[in-house]
């Protein structure tokens, strides 16, 4: 990975995207992968793992706890495990970088360790609401510190016992959830977790892998803590969240044709394919199977005519990191396109909706934030005019957006602060522009 701090992305209008990509490794599983091998016994070897620094900050902090990581090598590694009991402290505090999905899952799998750990992040991170681990991980016995806005650092110190709870998510929410399994599993009793919305299911069915019993009835998700994980072999699809991009550009590229290879299509994630499929994009999966506990496809993406629509709220879960892709194909379509229901994409890596809003009303788009979505009048994207250029705010899924619009733009996109794009993508720009996106990168 580059040492510079600084990346602008340079992109010349038009083009289309052809031929066949493999995107990285899907980062939600990589983070899980690392976590549940280091506490399964024995071995695991774990094939597709993404090389990008939020799943490497996972890594790191296992590392720095005694556990025994051989790799990443082309996104190949082995752990060997430790058990629920094995990790060690970490001299200093744990850096967790730009990762909520690292910060929020470890704050419940470090809440019932006999040692303490701080847990710091980037000012992104820092700026993140905590509380939504912190206060039920409470309710289990858990002692965490807080900055005095609930933000980290986050200080977890040992506590004798942590107890099993019932608990309704009071929003949509994997890491939350994800969060409370993980110290369920050091829990005396059961813990239950409760669903308002369907949300990404990856750590429940990994935990199934490693031979962990978790029952889940309808909404609702329990396990029993003092249980053990046995290690075996897993193989991490490419992330859908970062072929959403790709989706998205081949759709509003005429001419566009492209394949991206062995995606992970977990009905929990594919609130991407179903929005824009209802917007008339012409997907295919094609060859779908399974591959460690995950459903897999490669996905055939062609040009399409795309129309707005009232994006259906049960999607909005599903669909959550790529609605800053979706936008740019709302802009791109004919009509109006609405979402509502999505007040958690203003607390992501960025506020997604107030810092899109403003990058495509710099292209010359309507688009209307709204405290929980936004509306988007479809309309041609227009670098020309304007002075200045695009900033992502250091969010990677803004930068990588707004790169996509360049195919139906007139005029090049500049987009600046854009070095969080190897959290989840490295080598994004390099296999975009291999696809036909016409982007170069600036960095200092
Ligand atoms: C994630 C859950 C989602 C998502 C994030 C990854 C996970 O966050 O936005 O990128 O891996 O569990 P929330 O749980 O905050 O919705």
């Amino acid at each position: 990975m580059s040492t510079a701090t600084e990346l602008s992305y340079s992109t010349t209008p038009g083009g289309a995207l052809t031929g066949r990509v493999r995107v990285p490794g899907d980062k939600s599983i990589s983070h899980r992968a690392i976590m549940l091998a280091a506490i399964a016994e024995g071995e695991t070897r774990i094939s597709g793992f993404l090389e990008g620094a939020d799943a490497l900050a996972t890594l790191a902090a296992f590392r720095r706890m005694g556990v025994e990581i051989d790799g990443p090598t082309e996104g190949c590694l082995s752990v060997q495990g430790v058990g629920l009991r094995g990790l060690r402290a970490a001299e200093g505090p744990l850096d967790m970088g730009n990762s909520g999905t690292a910060m929020r899952l470890l704050s419940g799998l470090l809440a019932g360790q006999s040692f303490s750990t701080t847990l710091i992040g980037d000012a992104s991170l820092t700026r993140r609401p905590m509380q939504r681990v912190t206060a039920p991980l409470a309710e289990m016995g858990a002692r965490i510190l807080t900055s005095a806005h609930g933000t980290a650092p986050l200080t977890i110190e040992p506590v004798s016992q942590l107890t099993g709870i019932d608990y309704h998510l009071p929003m949509a929410s994997a890491q939350v959830k994800s969060c409370l399994m993980l110290a369920g599993l050091y829990a005396e009793g059961e813990t239950c977790i409760t669903e308002t919305a369907p949300t990404r299911d990856h750590t429940e069915r990994m935990l199934s892998t490693f031979g962990y019993p978790v029952r889940r009835v309808g909404q609702r998700v329990c396990l029993s803590g003092g249980g053990r994980l046995v290690g075996g072999r897993l193989d991490i699809p490419a992330d859908i969240s970062s072929a959403a991009f790709f989706l998205v550009g081949a759709s509003i590229a005429e001419g566009s044709d492209l394949l991206l290879e062995n995606v992970g299509i977990n009905p929990t994630r594919v609130g991407v394919i179903n929005i824009l499929r209802a917007m008339g994009a012409n997907i295919a999966l094609i060859d779908r199977r399974t591959s460690g506990g995950e459903p897999v496809a490669d996905i055939r993406v062609k040009s399409a005519r795309l129309r707005g629509i009232h994006i259906p709220l049960d999607q909005v879960a599903l669909a959550i990191d790529e609605f800053p892709a979706l936008f740019i194909a709302a802009a791109c379509a004919e009509g109006e396109t609405i979402l509502t229901g999505a007040a958690e994409l203003r607390v992501k890596e960025s506020d997604r909706i107030q810092v899109m809003a403003d990058g495509l009303t710099r292209l010359g788009i309507v688009a209307e934030p709204r405290p929980d979505g936004i509306r988007i009048c479809g309309g041609q994207i227009d670098s020309t005019e304007r002075h200045g250029a695009i900033d992502a705010h250091g969010d990677h899924r803004i930068a990588m957006s707004f790169a996509m619009a360049a195919l139906l733009a007139r005029g090049g996109i500049e987009i600046h602060d854009c070095i969080n794009v190897e959290t989840s993508f490295p080598g994004f720009a390099a296999l975009a522009a291999r696809a036909g996106l016409g982007i170069e990168e600036l960095r200092g």
